[in-house]
Order: structure tokens, then sequence, then C-alpha cells
């Protein structure tokens, strides 16, 4: 089925949505995106998303391309006509179009592009088997609290992950680990949550404030600080959370059994809570 897609205003079949050469997103990688999670045909904290964008777009002074309403119908849309009942919107706002110049150009109109993807995510075996990661130099750019569309740092990360056999990294940064290539990093001892408070280091996902706040209610203990790879690979349980895995148990660090090398209680439940929980407040 060709999909509909949303560029600018308009919604066309995917074969026929165009973007400008010009557009500094191609050019500069001038741009900053959003992956909302859709469940049972509904958008799963949209609400974390669409602010986190509007931060994104502040930091960077770009301009908003449509208001949080607009966002909202847009992405409705996109989800009934191309009837996706599990997957995700994919979001991204380029600066527009402008001759190529280092400075932002003064009078680009912001380039605005959503699709659909579907995915099976609720029943993915890793969540069964856990997955493996390892770790890397942190050497992407010091803002990585904004949401920009470079990612070749974290796609260069997962191919060496795949090429070691294993399924994705942590990246370290000045001896402590950051986040994984794509989502946020967790580890648990003696019943506490550790995980990397926030700063420009990391990305503030929408799904790790969703699951720190849903284990604060369960009454179990959460340290936000920097962790090393040996305290992670000495750790009960580790994990990861994001928008497309939600909580995804780790059970290997550079080759090395987390714990017992099964997924860990917390981890399980964690999961569990959280899709159950989301789901209610889902749009
Ligand atoms: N990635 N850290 C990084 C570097 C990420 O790219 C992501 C999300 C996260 C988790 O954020 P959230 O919980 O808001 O999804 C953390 C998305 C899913 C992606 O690039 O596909």
């Amino acid at each position: 089925m060709t999909r509909t897609v949303y560029v600018n205003g308009e919604y066309l079949p995917e074969t026929e949505a165009k973007v400008s050469i010009f557009d500094r997103g191609f050019l500069m990688a001038d741009g900053v995106y959003e992956v909302t999670t859709v469940l049972d045909g509904k958008l799963i904290d949209f609400d974390g998303h669409a602010k986190r964008l509007a931060r994104s777009l502040n930091e960077l002074e770009m301009k908003h391309p449509v208001t949080e309403e607009e966002l909202l119908a847009i992405h409705r849309k996109l989800v009934e006509v191309n009837e996706v009942e599990e997957g995700l919107v994919y979001l991204q706002v380029t600066r527009g179009a402008a001759d190529r110049d280092f400075a932002y150009p003064k009078d680009a109109e912001p380039t605005l592009v959503l699709f659909t993807q579907k995915k099976q995510a609720v029943n993915s075996p890793a969540a069964k088997t856990g997955i493996s990661v390892i770790s890397l130099p942190d050497i992407r750019w010091g803002r990585r609290d904004i949401k920009t569309v470079q990612l070749l740092y974290p796609s260069m990360g997962k191919m060496a992950a795949k090429a070691q056999g294993a399924d994705d990294a942590w990246l370290v940064e000045d001896g402590f680990v950051t986040e994984g290539t794509s989502n946020n990093a967790y580890i648990v001892k003696d019943g506490v949550i550790i995980t990397r408070n926030l700063g420009n280091e990391i990305l503030h996902g929408i799904t790790r404030a969703a699951v720190l706040r849903f284990a604060a209610e369960a009454q179990i203990k959460i340290e936000e600080r920097p962790f090393t790879i040996e305290e992670a690979k000495a750790a009960d349980e580790a994990f990861v959370t994001s928008a497309t895995t939600f909580v995804l148990p780790v059970t290997k660090i550079d080759g090395e059994a987390v714990g017992t090398g099964q997924v860990g209680p917390i981890a399980a439940r964690l999961r569990e809570i959280y899709l159950e929980e989301s789901r209610k407040t889902a749009v």
C-alpha cells in the first residue's frame, strides 16, 4: 500500500512528496524530529513529544511551522488514513530551503514532514530475552538535549554493535555512560534504579520521564546520576527506554552477563506498567 504522507500542508501519496534540494535539513542537518508511538491506533505520550519539539525549535531559533493542536490533527489524520494500529509517526521540521550559507537565513519557511511506519513492538522477542550492548566512546556534539537529525554517529554505533554480534551500543564520556544510541540507559542495583541525570549530555527522553514517574508511584527508589560501564556490569539488571522500544531489558554488556543474564523483575514490571498506563492516556 502506498502511504499517505504530510508535507508542508499537503497530504500526498509518498511517491509524490517532495522537498527542495536546498533544504537545510538535507544540506546541513539543520532540523529536528520526533518519533511518537502508536498503539491501538492511538498516540502514546503525544503531549510530551509536542512539548519537546517546541523546546528543540526554540533552542535552535527555528520557526514553529504549526500549532500543537494542528500537529495533533495531522498525526491523527495520518494514523487514520494509513490504518496504523501499531507503529509510529515520524515528524521532522527543518529550517527550510535557502541558498547555502552557514548563517541562518532570515526569510526561509520551515519544512514540516510527517509519515507513518507500521511496526510490531509490544510483542517484540527482545523483550523476553533482553538485548546485548557494547560500549563505545560518545563523540557526538554537546547539545544532545536537542533532538536533531544528526544521527550518523548513532548509526555508526549500531553498525559497530552489529559487527560484534550485539544489538546496540551504550555511549561513554569521561568514564560515564551517557545513553544508548537511540534510547536512555538504566541499571538496577539492590532495588534502586540508576540513570543519568538530565543535562545537555543526553536526550530528555519522553519515555524516561514516564517510566521514572511510574517507578516512583510503584515505590521503587530512583537515583539520577552518572554510572560507569563497570558499575553496569556489576548491576542486578539493566534496561533502556525509548518511544519505539518502551522498556527493553539489557542482559549483556561488552559480552558479560548482567546479573543472572536473564530479564530482571524490575525491568519486566516497568515494561508492563508503562504499556498499561500509557495506553490509558493515549490520544
Ligand atoms: N530515539 N536518547 C536518544 C539519543 C534517542 O534518540 C532517543 C529516542 C531517546 C529516547 O527518547 P524517547 O523516550 O523520547 O523516545 C534517548 C527515537 C526513538 C529515534 O530516534 O527513533
